[in-house]
């Protein structure tokens, strides 16, 4: 460990079993030097496995729906509190979609839920950076993340509208990341990462295929959580402070892929 986030605090959202991408940038912060706040939605908390997290990670767990605006202001409020001031970073590793849970269709979508699924997994980012942005609570130079996925470019048509909600995600991060850039001297990026095994990935339909699908296709094959947990590690550290307004692929390559002939059938 080089402690690179040694003296930095942050909020990591998302940690909802030892699968969790959320759950390994946890630890990793940690080893690195981090104090953190570790927060999740009320009814994940049902689960109870975040305090097994919470206690490797000496932090406070505090509840917030990240679609409600006073559930942001309180958890913000409270880090702010905990930690004595501003904090440095953030972490958005939140996904949800309720046509893909029920099952419906992309041609036969239920637009109630789809507005759900845009507020769980994109307008909760927004609300997020308003919120950080209205209580002044990041300090200068610091850094936030969300996680996203290269079906905001690309076609996956099991993805559904989670393809969408991730274009709006990265949106958000571009457009907030000027204002945050301009008044505070905050960056903000999202990581495109690869097809991962945990909850939300297993929730899509034919995901082990489409999971070795990628990982023939990436030169380097599939990027690991513990990998994508590094990469926010360094984006939060200040080895990276003119990094901002990005989408950053973290694929093992797959991205700039056309055709892999480990997936083309060798002619006898
Ligand atoms: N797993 C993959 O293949 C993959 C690939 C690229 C990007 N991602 C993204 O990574 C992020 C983390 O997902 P994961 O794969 O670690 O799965 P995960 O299921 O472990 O994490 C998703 C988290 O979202 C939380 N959440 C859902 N609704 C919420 C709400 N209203 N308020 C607060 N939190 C809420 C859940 O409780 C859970 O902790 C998501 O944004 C996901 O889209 C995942």
């Amino acid at each position: 460990m080089s402690n690179i986030l040694a003296g930095k605090k942050g909020i990591v959202f998302g940690a909802l079993d030892n699968q969790s991408i959320a759950w390994k940038v946890a630890e990793r912060c940690v080893q690195e030097g981090a104090q953190i706040v570790l927060t999740n939605a009320p009814v994940a908390m049902r689960m109870g496995e975040i305090n097994n997290l919470a206690e490797v990670c000496n932090a406070p767990v505090i509840p917030a729906d990240a679609t409600s605006i006073e559930d942001l202001e309180n958890l913000v409020k409270q880090s702010l509190e905990h930690f004595g001031g501003k904090f440095d970073f953030v972490l958005h590793s939140i996904g949800m979609s309720v046509n893909v849970r029920k099952g419906k269709a992309y041609t036969d979508l239920n637009y109630e839920w789809m507005q759900k699924t845009f507020d769980v997994s994109a307008i909760s980012f927004h609300k997020l950076m308003q919120t950080l942005w209205k209580l002044d609570a990041i300090s200068d130079w610091g850094s936030i993340v969300a996680l996203t996925y290269i079906a905001a470019q690309r076609v996956f048509p099991d993805y559904s509208e989670m393809a969408e909600s991730k274009a709006l995600l990265e949106s958000f991060a571009r457009s907030f990341g000027y204002h945050l850039g301009t008044a505070k001297r905050v960056r903000v990026n999202t990581i495109s990462q690869s097809p991962t095994m945990t909850t939300a990935g297993k929730g899509i339909k034919g995901f082990q295929e489409f999971y070795d699908y990628a990982d023939k296709m990436s030169p380097l094959g599939n990027a690991p959580a513990e990998d994508c947990a590094n990469y926010c590690v360094a984006l939060f550290s200040d080895l990276t402070r003119f990094v901002t307004m990005q989408n950053l692929f973290h694929d093992g390559g797959f991205s700039t892929m056309g055709m892999n002939p480990a997936l083309v059938a060798t002619p006898e």
